[in-house]
């Protein structure tokens, strides 16, 4: 027999109570911190660095040079077995399915370390297929090793083909945790003209109209990434997954990284990569609601505490959809207070 959802679900929760009853813990995963495995003196560091980030990801695709893929999946799966991460995810990016390292990362790696592996993050993902092939490949593998707990897989969306097939993948197997937008390949795939990782592009605008003086008139910068943000997020949220913005390559513009982390946090994305130490504390800051905003949000839940009718809060209407959006934010700022 079925029981309709009781409405209890929806009482409002004091900042800071236990979190509600669900089947699946929310971790929080503001950051999805790299680490390149090979580096004897970056493993020597994690000690110091799990307890700041959410999350730890030893990189193996790019960025690593051919000659060192080894070495990084050697590198890993010691850091894997000398750390103790707590509550701070472990994942690790495994070369792309066609490439000659996939395999070898997949077995040594789940063979070696897989009770510690949260979870999987595929790049070049194109369509269902591939999530499939990993998804059989991983059961095998925890069935041969006596795996317990299920590894996940998160996608990277960074072909024009995945992109068109974004609904199908997020959809493709029970083990999916989310995706990330991959800006950098996604752009080479497209044939965008761009030589970045992520970020605007100053010629990307909207000329504004002709001005009555006659004078100089300004370009309003657009996101190059706002379309596929949005579709990624309704994919992910449509199927239960985490949506996160990737990565941001120009570590000497602070703030441009900032507000591309903003955009994907106000379109519902709820983490982003961090590709240096420096953008871990920008991802908390901007993946962890603001206070001024959780106030508010708190007044909208204590004003209609059954979650329904129609209230004015400092002009401005608020019924059960903004008391909804009003939980999300209460909700994110309990788990971050946890
Ligand atoms: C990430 O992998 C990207 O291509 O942007
Ligand atoms: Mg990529």
């Amino acid at each position: 027999m079925t029981t309709k959802p009781s409405k209890k679900f929806f009482e409002p929760l004091a900042i800071g109570a236990p979190l509600p009853n669900r089947e699946v813990p929310v971790a929080l995963e503001r950051m999805v911190h790299f680490f390149p495995p090979h580096l004897e003196k970056i493993r020597a560091k994690l000690p110091e660095m799990i307890p700041q980030v959410d999350v730890l990801l030893g990189n193996l695709e790019d960025a690593i040079p051919a000659d060192a893929k080894e070495a990084a999946r050697k590198g890993f799966i010691a850091a894997a077995k000398a750390n103790d991460f707590g509550s701070t995810g472990l994942w690790t990016r495994v070369n792309c399915l066609n490439s000659p390292w996939f395999l070898d990362d997949m077995t040594e790696i789940v063979g070696e370390v897989g009770d510690k592996l949260d979870v999987v993050m595929l790049p070049k993902v194109e369509g269902p297929w591939d999530i499939h092939y990993l998804d059989q490949l991983l059961a095998q593998l925890e069935a041969r090793h006596g795996i317990k707990k299920p590894i996940q897989i998160h996608a990277i969306l960074e072909t024009a083909l995945g992109v068109a097939n974004v609904e199908a993948i997020a959809a493709a197997s029970p083990r999916m945790h989310g995706m990330s937008l991959g800006p950098a390949d996604l752009a080479a795939s497209r044939g965008m003209k761009t030589t970045r990782v992520g970020g605007g592009h100053p010629s990307y605008g909207v000329l504004e109209d002709s001005r009555a003086d006659g004078g100089a008139r300004t370009l309003f910068q657009q996101d190059l990434w706002h379309y596929t943000v949005a579709k990624m997020v309704d994919a992910c949220q449509a199927h239960g997954l985490k949506a996160f913005y990737g990565p941001f390559g120009d570590f000497s513009d602070d703030a441009a990284c900032e507000a591309q982390f903003r955009n994907a946090f106000l379109l519902g994305c709820v983490g982003a990569w961090s590709l240096h130490p420096k953008q871990i504390d920008i991802a908390k800051k901007v993946f962890s609601p603001d206070v001024a905003e959780v106030l508010f949000a708190k007044r909208i839940l204590d004003a209609m505490p059954d979650g329904t009718g129609a209230v004015m809060i400092d002009g401005k209407m608020q019924d059960d959809a903004t008391w909804k959006q009003a939980k999300v934010i209460v909700d994110l700022a309990r788990r971050v207070a946890a």
